[in-house]
This record gives structure tokens, C-alpha cells and sequence, in this order.
């Protein structure tokens, strides 16, 4: 939910737009990704197993973005050409947040409009206005799907240090999974036209 402490993260504000789909709609996705009640409860599961892990997820991450120039180029302060150091900062604490808001199922509808907002601000519509930046205007679509396999794939192990057996946390992984599929999905509404998408 909404919490103001972390710069620039809106969730549940009312600056955020109605999403444009309602929520019989957002079924129809949620079931076309197979996610069911069951993801829901695995989620939750997987919010008690990584919140003391988020800090080293976000360091892992980061690490990943940091070590391939063509990414961190997103950040870049076009000013001055070096990464805006603020910037990566700041986008890090609501990274964090997601991490919770991810698990914390189910997802509602200002869960839902939200998810418009975050696809906005990778698209040149959204980019760069919440942190007041002068940065690249926009993220390539394309990154943005590519990150499903790396955004998912690093979460299994921090899934699997918990006291879980192995079938809890490829269930977790799962849910996991689905979420951040659903998710890119609605981000790429800025970047598809309206007919289309
Ligand atoms: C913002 C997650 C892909 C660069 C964010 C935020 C989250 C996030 C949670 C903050 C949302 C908020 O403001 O509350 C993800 C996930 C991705 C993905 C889960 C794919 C599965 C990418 C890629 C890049 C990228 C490929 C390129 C390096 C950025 C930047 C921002 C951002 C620059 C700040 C945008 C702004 O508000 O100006 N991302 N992201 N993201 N992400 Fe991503």
C-alpha cells in the first residue's frame, strides 16, 4: 500500500489514473497466465521468505544492470553522460516495495492502476518525471520483456533458503512467475496502440 517514505511511489494515490481495463478484464489475464487463488496463497508464502532478502535481491540486480553497459544506459544522466547515481537510488527503494507488493496478493484494483503507472514510466510517456530527471526518454519495449527471465530466474534461489521442501518453492516460484508475466504484460499497454493491445 501507499507509503510515503519511499520517494516517488504512488501505489493507492489518487494522482494515479483509473487503469483502463476493469477488473473482469484483468480476470480474463490473470487467467490466461493459468494464475489462480492458489498463486495467490504461494505469493504470500514467498513475501515471509524473501523480505529479509530484499536488499541482497536489489544488490543482485543492480549487479546485472551495472555489469551491461546497454542497461545502465537507461539511467544515464544525459547532461553529463555518467549514470545519475540519485536516480538508481531512488528507483531501487520503489524496486524494493514492488518486491512486497508482488507477494502482497490479492491484487487490487489500485494494484491494478498501478501497474498502468509503472508501465508509463518505462515508457517515454511516464520516464524520467517521477524522480525529475533528465535521463534516455524511454526503455525499449523489448528490454523490458527480456527482463522476465533474469527478474525471475535469480528469485528461486533467495525462494529456497527458507524451510521450505522443494515442491513449496517451485510453487512459489511458479507464482512467482505468473506475477511478473502479468505484470510486463500491462506495462506493455504505453507501448502498443490501443486496438492492438
Ligand atoms: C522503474 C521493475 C525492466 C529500468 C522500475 C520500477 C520497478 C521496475 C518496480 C519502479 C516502479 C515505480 O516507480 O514504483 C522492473 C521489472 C522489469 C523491468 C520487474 C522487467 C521484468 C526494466 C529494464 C530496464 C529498467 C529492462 C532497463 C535497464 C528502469 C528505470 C526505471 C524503472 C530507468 C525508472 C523509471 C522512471 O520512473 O523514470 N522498474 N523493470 N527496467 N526501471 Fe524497471
Amino acid at each position: 500500500m501507499s507509503d510515503r517514505s519511499i520517494p516517488g511511489y504512488t501505489l493507492g494515490e489518487e494522482s494515479i489514473p483509473e487503469p483502463p481495463i476493469g477488473m473482469e478484464e484483468f480476470d480474463r489475464l490473470k487467467q490466461s497466465i493459468m494464475f489462480t487463488e492458489d498463486d495467490e496463497e504461494h505469493l504470500r508464502e514467498a513475501g515471509t521468505v524473501l523480505e529479509p532478502q530484499i536488499e541482497e535481491i536489489l544488490d543482485l540486480w543492480y549487479e546485472f544492470i551495472g555489469d551491461h553497459e546497454f542497461l545502465l544506459h537507461f539511467f544515464t544522466d544525459t547532461t553529463t553522460g555518467e549514470p545519475d547515481e540519485e536516480y538508481l537510488e531512488r528507483v531501487r527503494s520503489r524496486f524494493g516495495q514492488w518486491i512486497r507488493d508482488t507477494c502482497d496478493t490479492p491484487y487490487d484494483e489500485a494494484w491494478l492502476a498501478y501497474q498502468f503507472e509503472i508501465g508509463h514510466r518505462h515508457h517515454r510517456s511516464g520516464k524520467n518525471r517521477t524522480d525529475d530527471v533528465d535521463s534516455v526518454p524511454n526503455i525499449d519495449l523489448r528490454y523490458v520483456i527480456a527482463f522476465i527471465y533474469p527478474i525471475t530466474a535469480t528469485i528461486r534461489d533467495f525462494l529456497a533458503t527458507g524451510d521450505h521442501g522443494e515442491a513449496a518453492v517451485d510453487a512459489m516460484y511458479h507464482a512467482w512467475f505468473k506475477s511478473v508475466v502479468l505484470q510486463v504484460t500491462i506495462w506493455s499497454y504505453p507501448y502498443v496502440h490501443d486496438d492492438d493491445w
